[in-house]
């Protein structure tokens, strides 16, 4: 175990030094591009203005013999293209592959002064943070980078499950982590077969009262890995993620898998369809009847001591921080988009 003191110290002579706090960003959506094909990377740059993130994705959905072009495609994307405010990520090939090693020396070298976060897939342990993490400091030494490239971690497997809170302790490169439903039900064994989202036949069913008829209550699925992973991540200061949901069709099954995610903690979550753009948009901005009630609560309690009663309802100290987040989301949230600054009055 490093020391303490030690924690914040760059890994190599010449890195950037690591941040003690990460920079504030509007992450609502994490926007998964193929970069191998030309077509989509030509539609990059309007992208750019209409999301939160755009991710160039080297690993799963792209076929074996696409990884090289995939991997040339996002250099090639990631030097052309004004990012402005929106974050450039890419998800790399997992450690264990033959590309990992390729994809983090090729992307690093050639825009890492450009590049956010990496995306790491199927994190275990704390080792696979190290790991990368060593790497990516030679690798900024080497080129001169000047800010630390994050890391972000994908938490897919059970073992990665069992071991979420010192994955989200290894490093103050750490940004977050998203939860990878699909390969979590492998790596459990669970009997599905979809990328997130419920299942009919997980529900509790209703006593018997009589003859009147039972009903079932589905249950979501992700419940307990999500807030074991918001725990995780809220206990060290970084920011939890949905990862994806794979049925592009059901609009409403997905805004609801979202919003469920938004209300335990997280910030966002991956969005694979321009049409899971405007739901993530939707449901990881705070609701505006909500952020007119947090001002309320702060009116009220400038330094947030003491109680009052608004609209019949008890405010505390606790209140008082929970309209905290809320207003302090919203004022991100209008910093970049003009139409929900007016209509939340900020
Ligand atoms: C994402 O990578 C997942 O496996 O769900
Ligand atoms: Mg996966």
């Amino acid at each position: 175990m490093k020391l303490p003191r030690n924690f914040y110290k760059p890994l190599a002579i010449g890195a950037p030094a690591p941040y003690r706090e990460l920079p504030v960003r509007l992450e609502r959506m994490i926007h998964f591009v193929p970069p191998h094909l030309e077509k989509i990377r030509a539609r990059v740059p309007d992208l750019a203005k209409q999301v939160d993130v755009v991710l160039g994705n080297l690993e799963d959905a792209i076929p074996v013999d696409a990884k090289e072009a995939a991997r040339a495609g996002f250099i090639e994307m990631g030097k052309s293209t004004d990012f402005g405010t929106t974050g450039l990520w890419t998800r790399i090939n997992a450690l264990n592959s033959p590309w990992a090693l390729d994809d983090v020396i090729q992307i690093v070298g050639a825009i890492g002064a450009k590049l956010d976060v990496i995306m790491l897939p199927k994190v275990d342990g704390p080792w696979d943070i190290a790991y990368l993490d060593q790497l990516l400091a030679q690798l900024e030494a080497k080129h001169a980078i000047g800010k630390p490239i994050l890391i972000h971690a994908i938490l897919e497997t059970a073992e990665g499950v069992k071991n979420v809170e010192e994955i989200a302790a290894a490093s103050p490169r750490m940004h977050g982590m998203s939860l990878g439903p699909a390969d979590l039900a492998a790596s459990r064994a669970m009997k599905t077969t979809r990328v997130g989202g419920g299942h009919p036949d997980y529900f509790v069913l209703a006593d018997a009262k009589g003859d009147t008829p039972r009903m079932g209550f589905q249950q979501d699925l992700w419940h307990y890995t999500v807030g074991k992973m918001v725990d995780a991540c809220a206990a060290n200061g970084i920011k939890p993620f949905y990862g994806p949901f794979g049925d592009f069709a059901d609009l409403a099954a997905c805004e609801s898998q979202f919003r469920n995610a938004f209300l335990q903690g997280c910030v966002g979550a991956w969005s694979l369809h321009p049409t899971q753009i405007d739901i993530a948009k939707r449901v990881f901005s705070p609701d505006p009847a909500e952020v007119a009630f947090a001002l309320k609560i702060l009116d009220a309690m400038p330094d947030g001591a003491g109680a009052v009663m608004i609209d019949g309802k008890m405010q505390d100290d606790a209140t008082w921080k929970q309209a905290k987040v809320i207003v302090d989301l919203a004022r991100i949230v209008a910093a970049k988009d003009a139409e929900l600054a007016k209509v939340y009055g900020l």
